[in-house]
């Protein structure tokens, strides 16, 4: 058995936590090691940096000194969290990684791609994900379910999650762009569905990609 590398992407509300709570529980269920974590964070350190991007209060650095904290807090969590976990042959479930910068910095932010690529080379190295998920849902849908997160707990919105619907739908598209020029890594699921159907079209993905994969 080799270590899997497992990724969640999509939009603000996809319901990216609970698919990784779930596939979670099956893969442990399956005598997997599993560790879930997630970014910006995973590491003290990391969370520390997560905390300063998503309260607002680095945002007046500007979009190119925001792709760099998020570089420099996942070097902190591939080094100290991820490839450890890969090396003792676990596997790794991340609610978002390098594709969210990609998104949320590049197309989203304007940071330039050339920046992107080296801060993407130096943060990951080669360790990329086996797979990757991308949640689809329409910006209305995930707006919503994040209005309503938040007035669940009271929170008030990060640092990206006020940003405008026409926002949320270039970001969408920006996922969807990646899973397609990255096929063999992305699978699209359509996250309008039911928890349960969510969680049986990764699970679908999982055996055929990975598990199988693994036993042949
Ligand atoms: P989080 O609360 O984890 O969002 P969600 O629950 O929707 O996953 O906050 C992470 C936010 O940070 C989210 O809005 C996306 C953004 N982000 C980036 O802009 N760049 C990145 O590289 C990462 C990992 C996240």
């Amino acid at each position: 058995m080799t270590g899997k590398f497992i990724t969640f992407e999509g939009g603000d509300g996809a319901g990216k936590s609970t698919q990784i709570e779930r596939l979670a529980a099956r893969l442990s269920a399956n005598g997997r090691i599993v560790t879930t974590t997630r970014e910006p964070g995973g590491t003290p350190t990391a969370e520390a940096i997560r905390q300063k991007i998503l309260s607002g209060s680095v945002k007046s650095l500007g979009a190119d000194a925001e792709a760099i904290l998020f570089a420099a807090a996942r070097t902190d969590h591939v080094d100290k969290v991820i490839r450890p976990a890969l090396a003792r042959d676990g596997w790794v479930l991340c609610d978002r990684f390098a594709d969210s910068t990609r998104v949320y910095q590049g197309v989203g932010g304007g940071v330039d791609e050339g920046l992107l690529h080296a801060l993407e080379r130096v943060a990951i190295g080669d360790t990329k994900p086996d797979l990757t998920f991308v949640l689809d849902v329409p910006a209305m849908v995930g707006l919503a379910r994040v209005r309503e997160r938040l007035e669940a707990t009271g929170a008030s919105a990060d640092r990206f999650e006020g940003d405008n619907l026409v926002v949320l739908e270039k970001r969408r598209h920006a996922f969807l762009d990646i899973a397609a020029r990255e096929p063999d890594r992305c699978v699209v699921v359509d996250a309008t569905q039911t928890v349960e159907q969510v969680a049986a079209a990764i699970w679908q993905a999982v055996t055929t990609k990975l598990l199988d994969e693994e036993a042949s």
